[in-house]
């Protein structure tokens, strides 16, 4: 792993919390992610299991943590099964952890080599009643692949038929949606390689540099930094700053164009998710400063609103409030539009057609349930952006902050947003 070691009290503390949370005589398991086969005899890079990652530290494949609270025996209460290090592994793969690597990493006492597993597993549920096993419940996943937690829960159910089953994701998005001092910080990590790339940009971008080449700095400047691409980068110039998911980042920059850059390290698995929208040139047109002016006053005014017991939905129609008078003024809008407009449909959705942001963290549309209220701890992006294909330019700003009790925390605050400023760094 690239990522310097992490106290493993971040995760004890989180199977503390679960625990918590589980009820009598239960166990939970969760499993590591499958290793994807491309379509020959490739393998594509593994992606770690965040809710593993979160109870364990561990991101190596085909491991398994079990809880069990209950146990009557104590150093069944947590148990950890990795694959055992051979001689072939070590060969084609390399390192794998050994047993004291695995504890150091959790700071789980029992490792057992994965082929224990059956017959310990085995064991502990016939002591157990209840058994949380862990599906993806994140509301907008599609999710058409079979994971290992999803085989596992099918063997499950057939080898113990009467046991009652219940569902680990709520409990582990009502944990997950608030962040620990620790996860703050490597957040703030993140944040703060992602700060770095955009610096490297502001220096880079001129006419005639196509996306791909930014694409490239942007990934020296992660990787260097023990980083990586939280998610796809968009990197859009001109019309394609409207393209709310572009992907292709192969067009060329041109002069008088806006470039939109939505991107974010992740570091140590925790996600950073920026967006930012800079002139090709250097310079902003009038146009172009009034509504990245417009979206910076709603981006602002959006983090100041991001309050501890606010409700997502409250927060979201309020900045749609907002945006609506700045589309007004913008000659976007006509007073009429927004006298008429239906509340679940204002009138702003035809220039800012997306959410205002979303909980951020292991994943970068993390998982917790937006229907509750804003709690300290809470990590929010906030993101406005208003589109206008019909003038061939869209901004989008995108922030990554912390609720706390004394008000929002800006997390990209030093990361420049205002167009002089912007203009000072490009033009040095
Ligand atoms: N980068 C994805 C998002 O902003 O939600
Ligand atoms: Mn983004
Ligand atoms: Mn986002």
């Amino acid at each position: 792993m690239r990522h310097k070691p992490i106290k493993s009290k971040l995760f004890s503390e989180n199977r503390k919390r679960i625990a918590g949370l589980m009820g009598a005589k239960a166990l939970a398991v969760v499993n590591a992610n499958d290793v994807l086969p491309t379509n020959a005899d490739g393998t594509l890079p593994m992606e770690p299991n965040a809710d593993l990652f979160f109870l364990t530290g561990i991101e190596q494949e085909e491991s398994v943590l079990v809880l069990f609270p209950d146990a009557a025996e104590e150093k069944q209460r947590e148990i950890l099964f990795v694959r055992q290090p051979n001689q072939h592994l070590q060969i084609w793969e390399g390192y794998k952890h050994s047993k004291e690597d695995a504890r150091k990493i959790s700071g789980i006492k029992n490792v057992q080599w994965l082929s224990e597993f059956p017959g310990i597993f085995r064991g502990l549920m016939c002591e157990a009643e209840t058994a949380y096993l862990n599906t993806n419940e994140h509301k907008r996943a599609t999710v058409d692949v079979e994971t290992r937690d999803d085989r596992f829960i099918r063997g499950c159910k057939r080898d113990f038929p009467l046991h009652d089953f219940r569902r680990l994701a709520p409990l582990l998005h009502e944990l997950r949606v608030v962040k620990s001092d620790l996860e703050i910080e490597l957040l703030k990590e993140a944040v703060d390689i992602t700060a770095k790339g955009f610096r490297r940009l502001l220096r880079f971008v001129k006419p005639g540099i196509a996306e791909y080449e930014v694409e490239a700095e942007l990934t020296r400047e992660f990787i260097k930094r023990r980083g990586k691409f939280a998610y796809t980068p968009i990197i859009a110039a001109g019309k394609n700053n409207c393209v709310l998911h572009y992907l292709q980042n192969d067009q060329v920059c041109k002069k008088g164009q806006l470039l939109l850059l939505d991107i974010g390290s992740s570091y140590a698995n925790y996600s950073a998710d920026m967006t930012r929208t800079i002139p090709v040139s250097g310079k902003f047109s009038r146009r172009q400063k009034k509504v990245y002016n417009a979206v910076l006053r709603v981006l602002r005014a959006s983090i100041a609103g991001a309050t501890v017991g606010k409700l997502h939905k409250d927060w979201t129609k309020e900045s749609q409030a907002h945006m609506n008078e700045e589309l007004l003024a913008l000659g976007l809008l006509k007073k009429s539009q927004i006298k008429k407009q239906d509340s679940d449909n204002p009138a702003c959705r035809k220039y800012f057609m997306h959410g205002l942001g979303h909980s951020l963290g292991l994943d970068v549309h993390d998982v917790g349930d937006m229907n509750v209220p804003f709690a300290a701890g809470t990590v929010l992006t906030v993101e406005p952006g208003i589109y206008i294909p019909d003038e061939g330019f869209g901004v989008r700003l995108e922030d990554d902050i912390v609720v706390t009790e004394n008000g929002p925390v800006n997390l990209m605050a030093k990361v420049p947003i205002e167009t002089d400023e912007i203009e000072a760094v490009m033009n040095r």
